[in-house]
């Protein structure tokens, strides 16, 4: 099983979200999520499970964390809830961890459940100016530059760029890296 972790902060405070939602609206970020998720079990909290449009996860699967397991999913076939991140090591399939702080923090901390790849997309344009209640993940990238080392591929689309770290000293699964290089390369062309 390979961890995928896949992101998108803000350059310089590593804020990820305001309130609910984003603090910016980047076409091109939320299709570069759904394209490198496409058919993969997606781990999510259950505030970002609710703040995302139903349309979006409707069909897909869904591993929705929430420790005291009162979310009411709205895709009983697809959607499931797991109390306890801990429960997802050695889980069959590969997961791609996609939010929010809370859960990016849980998996950054946790060795049995730590992401063996990160897709970082790092955003340095302007934050909405209504935005409130800002959500940083200073925590997790604190983590990620002591305990990952980044490849030398950036690629720039729309004010973000983005960067693949793989964890240091263990096997990474190579298919599933060239796959997610092969898409960041000709996304956009
Ligand atoms: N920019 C990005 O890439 C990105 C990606 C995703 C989300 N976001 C943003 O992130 C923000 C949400 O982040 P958040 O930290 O507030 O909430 P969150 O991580 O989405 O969800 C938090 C909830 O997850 C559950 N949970 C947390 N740790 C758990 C564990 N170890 N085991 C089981 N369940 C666990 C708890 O649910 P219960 O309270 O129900 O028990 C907790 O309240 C939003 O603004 C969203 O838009 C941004």
């Amino acid at each position: 099983m390979t961890i995928v972790a896949i992101w998108c902060r803000h350059s310089g405070d590593n804020v990820i979200g305001a309130g609910s939602g984003l603090p910016w609206k980047i076409p091109s970020d939320t299709r570069r999520f759904r394209n490198l998720t496409e058919g993969q079990i997606k781990v999510m909290g259950r505030r970002t499970y609710e703040g995302m449009p139903q349309k979006v996860l409707m069909g897909k699967r869904v591993i929705v964390l929430d420790i005291d397991n009162t979310c009411e999913v709205f895709d009983k076939e697809n959607h499931f809830i797991v109390d306890n991140a801990e429960k997802l090591k050695d889980y069959p399939e590969d997961l791609y961890i996609s939010g929010g702080a809370s859960v990016y923090a849980v998996f950054f901390t946790t060795p049995k459940i730590m992401p063996d790849i990160v897709v970082d997309c790092v955003y340095g344009g302007e934050i909405c100016a209504e935005s409130k209640d800002l959500i940083n993940i200073n925590a997790s990238v604190s983590v990620l530059e002591q305990k990952y080392f980044a490849l030398p591929q950036h690629f720039e689309l729309d004010g973000v760029t983005t960067t693949v770290w793989l964890k240091k000293g263990d096997f990474v699964e190579q298919s599933v890296v060239k796959k997610i290089l092969q898409y960041l390369e000709t996304e956009g062309k």
